[in-house]
């Protein structure tokens, strides 16, 4: 309900452009809620990555580490800006770039990491973050899938120099479309407004010192993002309830598949997604056919960057040995989780699932 009201009341208000007060209110709330000074919010998490990389000086040629394992934002990102991706592989049991995977492909010409999150567990940030300040290199931190998460108490989102955040409608926060970066520069902050805004000047407007692009959120986006930061508590509750029961109904079929796990350190996994890994390799597609007959629909997990069909004719001796981003890929599946399901779709999902594997494993 009080997303329905604040949303009436941005219409109501007029708050409805990208210029209007509520943005600027979205910006403090979020700033305070992940323990930053500042929060520029952009249309969605793509922007606030390519954003991120605009305002970083990186070199044509400079490399930036990143996961292979994760959305192919983060590799546009590196790619505009006309650096060099090299992949670092993941942790096989948590799925996230560890300090180890970052070391891995760490070289002299190292410039930075993109600190990923992926799936509802943090990465080791608090470690990547110090390896990172010692070797001199810029760390963002994307923690588009990590609202509310922490490592070692500190909150996702207030890492590195820069963090993203994605507000898509599958986010914890949502604002159906949106992103936001946080950062706690204030220079960097308001030359990220000016890249946001068309570089429109105070006076002059339309006179143009640089070629910005519009990155601008709505108002009304604005917000229902402030709303939804009120909810981020209750959200990240009920995803955990859901994937407990998951864990619960899936724990005896550990032949069959590989589950999350419920925390690390000493964080909660809040199942941003519930991931499965299928223990029998190349049945995954045909798992995924068969439980949308069945009317359950999933999602394979993200397609290894390095195996990208764009990324072909980009050779890197460096983007070898990621095996476990690759396995993740091929054999991965996240299942249905949200305000819609209860704990008796739960279990009929869980019951299909272990049936449909059962019977193709078998065929296989
Ligand atoms: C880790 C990560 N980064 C960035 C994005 C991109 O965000 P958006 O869809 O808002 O562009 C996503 C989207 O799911 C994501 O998971």
């Amino acid at each position: 309900l009080s997303d329905k009201f604040a949303v009436m009341n941005a219409l109501r208000k007029k708050q409805i452009s990208g210029t209007s007060e509520s943005v600027e209110k979205f910006e403090t709330g979020l700033a305070k809620k992940f323990d930053r000074s500042y929060s520029v919010a952009v249309s969605n998490g793509s922007v606030a990555l390519d954003l991120s990389f605009q305002l970083i000086d990186l070199k044509e040629g400079d490399e930036v580490i990143l996961p292979s394992f994760t959305i192919v934002s983060c590799l546009s990102a590196v790619l505009r800006k006309k650096a060099t991706p090299v992949f670092c592989d993941v942790d096989p049991f948590t799925w996230n770039m560890t300090l180890e995977n970052v070391i891995e492909k760490y070289t002299n010409n190292t410039k930075a990491v993109l600190l990923v999150h992926t799936y509802g567990l943090p990465a080791e940030a608090v470690k990547i973050e110090k390896f990172c300040k010692e070797k001199n290199l810029i760390c963002i931190e994307d923690a588009a899938e990590a609202h509310g998460q922490d490592d070692h108490q500190k909150p996702c989102g207030s890492f590195g120099m820069i963090s993203t955040m994605s507000f898509y409608a599958n986010k914890h926060i949502t604002s159906g479309e949106g992103g936001a970066i946080l950062l706690d520069s204030e220079e960097m902050s308001l030359k990220a407004k000016q890249m946001r805004n068309l570089d429109f000047q105070k006076n002059d407007r339309f006179q143009h010192n640089n070629m910005y692009w519009n990155y601008r959120i709505g108002g009304i986006q604005a917000t229902l993002g402030l709303s939804q930061i009120n909810k981020l508590q209750k959200t990240i509750s009920k995803k955990i309830e859901q994937g407990n029961n998951y864990i619960n109904l899936l724990n005896e079929y550990q032949e069959l598949f590989q589950l999350p796990l419920s925390g690390i350190r000493q964080s909660k996994n809040h199942f941003w997604v519930f991931g499965i890994v299928l223990k029998i390799e190349k049945i995954r597609d045909r798992v995924i056919n068969q439980l949308l007959k069945d009317g359950i629909e999933t999602r394979p997990f993200f397609y290894p960057l390095h195996l990208q069909p764009f990324l072909k004719n980009f050779k890197n001796s460096k983007n070898a040995n990621l095996e476990i981003s690759k396995k993740l890929g091929l054999n991965g599946l996240y299942i249905p989780m949200g305000d819609h399901i209860n704990y008796k779709v739960q279990k009929q999902i869980s019951e299909t699932l272990i049936k449909t594997v059962n019977k193709l494993k078998n065929d296989y």
